[in-house]
């Protein structure tokens, strides 16, 4: 019993051959118990006693020295003095980063965020808007709507985030409404059923086409750098009135002509307009006292022009070796 206490162990594998050793069928205490039928009867009942308290001392031994590597085992794979290996953080996706950046700049301006439903009805997205019936934006072929009731459909643009504004607040109001929209388009290198849109709305009283110049004039300096110059194109929408599209100075040539800006100089990044007297009453402010302007913009167009990516699909496939290139991008 001496020799198995002064036994010292280093791991489970040695303790078992210990267990081998003293306590298996062919083990000394076995090897003890088969030389019990040579003990002097006399003596037989002391030896047996001894005997059993030999190997039920030696199986506690044992069991605790098990136990003790048993929880050692795992301690002896964790070395914490191991320098940790990095945990890798995620990254932004460039989208988030364009439109975190527009709503940045807007908001410098006063403007605040509001959100709304990408499954909406026909009011909020076309009728409220001034979209005649007819109009091919209610097309099949333009808009997704919901089979069984034509009434409720994927908003087109975040337009009907700002009909919800206008019928819920009284002006002054001044959001930005980002957000998803879908349409039904053939999926292209240019073109994507969904994509992401930032809508401004500005209504008070005595609002001009200037304030609206003067603002995307600011927006545009501050996205694509001071050198940047805007020019506003004649346009047409249901809700606005005059409404233009806004080109901004090719930042790659530098305004002289290339294969990117179809070799104009210019580069449309977004359509806005005085917001139509139609649309105001329709929400329930009244065009007599207030005007407003409104824009909206294509933020997939502003992150293809800021990192020139060539495909638009690349947004959507979640490649990481894509995504994890604009994690310091703005
Ligand atoms: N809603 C328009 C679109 O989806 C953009 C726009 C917004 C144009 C506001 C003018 C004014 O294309």
């Amino acid at each position: 019993m001496q020799e198995v206490k002064n036994l010292q162990p280093a791991n489970a594998e040695d303790v078992e051959q210990l267990r081998i050793k003293y306590l298996s069928k062919k083990g000394v205490i076995a090897q003890l118990f088969a030389d019990f039928k040579n003990v002097a009867n006399e003596e037989k009942r002391m030896v047996g006693q001894m005997l059993n308290e030999l190997k039920n001392t030696t199986q506690d031994m044992l069991n605790d020295m098990k136990d003790k590597y048993a929880n050692q085992g795992s301690a002896a794979k964790l070395d914490l003095t191991r320098t940790p290996s990095a945990i890798e953080f995620g990254t932004r996706h460039p989208l988030s980063i364009v439109k975190n950046e527009i709503i940045d700049i807007f908001s410098r301006i006063g403007f605040t965020v509001a959100e709304g439903p990408e499954i909406e009805d026909d009011w909020h997205v076309f009728s409220a808007l001034n979209f005649p019936p007819e109009h091919p934006a209610r097309d099949m072929q333009d808009t997704f709507f919901i089979e069984k009731n034509p009434d409720i459909l994927l908003r087109t643009h975040t337009s009907s985030v700002q009909t919800r504004v206008m019928t819920t607040q009284k002006p002054p109001i001044r959001v930005l409404c980002p957000g998803r929209v879908y349409r039904n388009e053939a999926i292209s290198y240019r073109a994507h059923c969904f994509f992401h849109q930032v809508e401004g709305l500005y209504i008070d009283k005595n609002v001009s086409f200037a304030d609206l110049k003067q603002a995307l004039l600011y927006f545009a300096k501050e996205m694509f750098g001071s050198e940047t110059q805007i020019r506003l194109r004649p346009s047409y929408f249901p809700f606005t009135e005059p409404s233009a599209e806004m080109d901004i100075s090719c930042d790659i040539c530098g305004g002289t002509g290339c294969n990117f800006c179809k070799h104009t100089g210019w580069v449309e990044i977004l359509g806005c307009g005085m917001v139509d007297p139609a649309v105001l009453e329709a929400c329930g402010i009244d065009s007599k006292v207030y005007s407003g302007y409104a824009f909206g913009l294509g933020v997939e167009r502003i992150a293809n022009l800021k990192f020139r990516c060539k495909d638009l699909r690349m947004f959507s496939e979640n490649d990481l070796r894509f995504l994890k290139q604009f994690d310091s991008a703005l």
